[in-house]
C-alpha cells in the first residue's frame, strides 16, 4: 500500500529522539511538513537537517517543555495562529519511575501535567482547524501499561489510563467530522528512555544493564525489543487516508507481549 502524506502537516510531541524521531522521519518521507517539538534547540536544528523535502516538504521545530505549563501554553497558541495541523502525534517523555508507595500528591500532578494536560491541550488547539477541513488524525503515544500495569510505573500507569479514556471518549464526538484519534500501546523499544529505565532496575538488582537488557528481550514472544522504525510505520498508516475508518481505538506494537486479548 502506497501512502502520501503530500501536503499535509504534522505536529509531533518529544520529536527529536526515540520514536517522537522516527515518526517524524517517516511522515516526512510520506510528504507531510514536519514541526518537531523538544528541549534542546540545537538537536532540533541538527535534526531537522535529515527530514525528507523531497515533495517540497517545509520542516520547523519549536523548543518547548512539557513540564512548564505555562510556557508550553503561550508558545503553542501562539503557533496554531500561523499554522494549520493535519496530523497530531502527542508524545512526550515518559515520567519518573517507581511504585505507588513512593509517590506523592505532586508527583501525580506532575505527571499529570506531563502526560495528560499537554497532550488535552494540544488537541483542543487543533480540533476546530481539524474540523474545518472535515480532516484530521490525532494519535497518542501510550503505553501496554494501560492493560496490564507495571509496578514500577505508577505515574504512567494512571496517566497513561486517563489519557487513552478520554480519547476514547473525544473519540465518539469528532468521528462525524471525518477526524481520528488512535492510542498506541507501546512495548519495549530501542530508545534513550528503555536504557534509561534498565540503569535504574539495574542498580536496585545489583545486576549489569544488559543482564536487564536480556531479560526484558527474553520476556517479549518476539525475543527482541522493537525499532523506532516499525513504530513509525503504524503511525504512518494511522495518519493516512486509508485509515480514515479507524478510531477510537488502542493498539498494541509490543511483539506479542500483551497477554489480555
Ligand atoms: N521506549 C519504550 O520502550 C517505551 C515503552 C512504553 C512507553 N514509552 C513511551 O513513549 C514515549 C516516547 O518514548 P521514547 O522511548 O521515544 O523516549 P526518548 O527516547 O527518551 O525520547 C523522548 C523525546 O521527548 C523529548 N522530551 C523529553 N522531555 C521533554 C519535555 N519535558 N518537553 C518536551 N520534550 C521532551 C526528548 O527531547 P529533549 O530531551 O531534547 O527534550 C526526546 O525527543 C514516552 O512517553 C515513553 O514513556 C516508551
Amino acid at each position: 500500500m502506497e501512502i502520501s502524506l503530500n501536503g499535509k502537516t504534522a505536529l509531533i510531541g518529544g520529536s527529536s529522539k526515540g520514536i517522537g524521531l522516527a515518526i517524524a522521519k517517516r511522515l516526512a518521507a510520506s510528504g507531510a511538513s514536519i514541526t518537531l517539538m523538544a528541549r534542546d534547540e540545537s538537536h532540533l536544528a541538527n535534526i531537522i537537517q535529515e527530514l525528507d523535502t523531497q515533495s517540497g516538504q517545509k520542516h520547523q521545530y519549536l523548543v518547548v517543555d512539557f513540564s512548564d505549563f505555562s510556557s508550553y501554553s503561550s508558545i503553542i497558541v501562539n503557533y496554531f495562529k500561523k499554522q494549520t495541523v493535519d496530523i497530531l502525534v502527542n508524545n512526550t517523555q515518559g515520567p519518573r519511575s517507581g511504585g505507588a508507595l513512593d509517590k506523592s500528591l505532586s508527583d501525580y500532578q506532575q505527571a499529570f501535567d506531563l502526560l495528560f494536560k499537554c497532550a488535552v491541550y494540544t488537541t483542543e488547539l487543533a480540533l476546530p482547524q481539524m474540523q474545518k477541513k472535515q480532516w484530521g488524525r490525532i494519535i497518542n503515544v501510550a503505553s501496554i501499561t494501560v492493560k496490564e500495569p507495571l509496578n514500577y510505573l505508577v505515574l504512567s500507569n494512571s496517566m497513561r489510563a486517563a489519557l487513552v479514556t478520554w480519547a476514547k471518549s473525544l473519540a465518539t464526538d469528532i468521528a462525524a467530522d471525518q477526524i481520528t484519534i488512535n492510542n498506541i500501546l507501546t512495548g519495549y523499544f530501542d530508545t534513550e528512555r528503555i536504557s534509561q529505565l534498565n540503569q535504574e532496575k539495574a542498580q536496585k538488582l545489583s545486576i549489569s544493564p544488559n543482564e536487564v537488557r536480556a531479560a526484558m528481550e527474553a520476556s517479549v514472544p518476539a525475543k527482541r525489543l522493537g525499532k523506532p522504525e516499525e513504530y513509525a510505520n503504524l503511525v504512518c498508516f494511522l495518519a493516512s487516508e486509508q485509515a480514515g475508518y479507524i478510531t477510537g481505538t488502542n493498539i498494541p506494537i509490543d511483539g506479542g507481549l500483551l497477554r489480555s486479548i
